[in-house]
């Protein structure tokens, strides 16, 4: 059926106690916006986007206004940008492991969808030769994520730029859902538009800022992509949540305030992954845990469904099972929690890799 797996996953599963699958950070409070009634209303410009927050994102990934264009979070950023690039029947290549929605919306599109491995072995490094190997010439779009979903592994510039002219040379594009890329914290933020113009960037405000809903995302890339992603908004949701854009715009005024308090968080966090994976090596398989929300290590030996299930059972905790991600004896653990409730849970998944 037409849908994702993971996210109906996501959205059915029954809560844990110590919920560790979250890819972002705990929500911000609306109250931590100090918005006041005066600065929001409901209707705004019926045409294309709102001026002050198009703006707002082009400052702050240092491109034209040109080159954005507004999307209801990543996950339409994702749509919109495979439908830029890719008609029925064309091929997009897809990295492995992915986050699934990606493969899902190729398909509804009817593209056929092959895939490039990034591997365990490798820390799940960007490998331009593999991609290479795996391109046709009916290849239309690449696709990745920097940081990676589910592994947290950095693509540098170098690798991004050679993927960048590997499939320019077939005239492809390369989308890369950036969603997880402000998590280096650097003080302007980077984007692979600033490569070139085969890139398109995918992003939001969800993971990193805690603001899931306002549904703040949008896409970076060239005017004619851009352009054609505006079109395909007036068949989608024609205009944006005017509210929610007013709301973003003040998100954007006050980001960097933000971001300091999901660094703190995942900082503190990364520290007890890391030393939770020391002290576990004879169980799980993963390099340091560098940046990012998320983390991917392997089971030795084991059955990651039926662990991840034993840990839902015994220890009201909760972990994304690998095979979301094509990865059966991996899983997935978000640090987007409570620095309290994120030791614990460590704690649980320890007992339940002892038992
Ligand atoms: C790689 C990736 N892209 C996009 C999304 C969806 O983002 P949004 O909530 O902004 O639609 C997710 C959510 O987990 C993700 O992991």
């Amino acid at each position: 059926m037409t849908g994702s797996a993971y996210l109906r996953w996501a959205k059915t599963r029954p809560p844990a106690r110590f919920d560790l699958t979250s890819s972002g950070v705990p929500y911000l409070p609306l109250r931590e916006l100090s918005v006041s009634l005066d600065d929001l209303e409901i209707s705004g410009t019926a045409a294309y986007g709102y001026a002050p927050l198009q703006e707002a994102i082009a400052a702050r990934y240092r491109v034209d206004v040109s080159c954005v264009a507004p999307a209801m979070g990543a996950s339409m950023a994702n749509l919109l940008a495979l439908a830029a690039t890719v008609r029925p029947g064309e091929e997009v290549l897809v990295e492995h492991p992915t986050y699934e929605p990606l493969i899902a919306a190729a398909r509804w599109l009817g593209a056929e969808v092959r895939s490039f491995a990034r591997r365990a072995e490798d820390g799940f490094r960007l490998d331009p030769a593999e991609v290479e190997r795996r391109m046709t010439e009916r290849t239309r779009a690449v696709v990745v994520s920097n940081l990676h979903n589910p592994s947290s592994a950095l693509a540098d510039d170098h690798s991004v730029r050679q993927v960048g002219e590997i499939a320019a040379r077939r005239g492809a594009r390369v989308i890369v859902d950036e969603v997880y890329l402000d998590a280096l914290w650097e003080p302007a933020p980077r984007t692979c538009l600033h490569l070139g113009e085969t890139f398109i960037a995918t992003n939001s405000l969800t993971k990193l800022y805690g603001l899931n809903g306002l549904r703040c995302g949008w896409i970076l890339g060239a005017p004619d992509i851009v352009e054609r992603a505006w079109r395909l908004t007036e068949l989608f949701n024609n205009i944006g949540v005017h509210v929610a854009e007013r709301l973003s715009l003040m998100a954007f005024q006050n980001l960097d305030t933000i971001a300091l308090r999901s660094r703190a968080l995942l900082e503190a966090n990364a520290a007890a992954l890391n030393e939770f994976y020391a002290a576990h090596a004879s169980f799980l398989e993963v390099r340091p845990h560098a940046h990012g929300t998320v983390s991917f290590p392997r089971l030795r030996g084991g059955d990651a469904d039926a662990f991840c299930d034993l840990l839902a059972a015994r220890y009201e905790t909760a972990v994304v099972p690998g095979r979301f991600f094509g990865m059966p004896d991996h899983l997935r653990i978000g640090l987007g929690v409570e620095p309290a409730t994120f030791r614990a849970g460590l704690d649980r998944l320890g007992r339940a890799l002892d038992e």
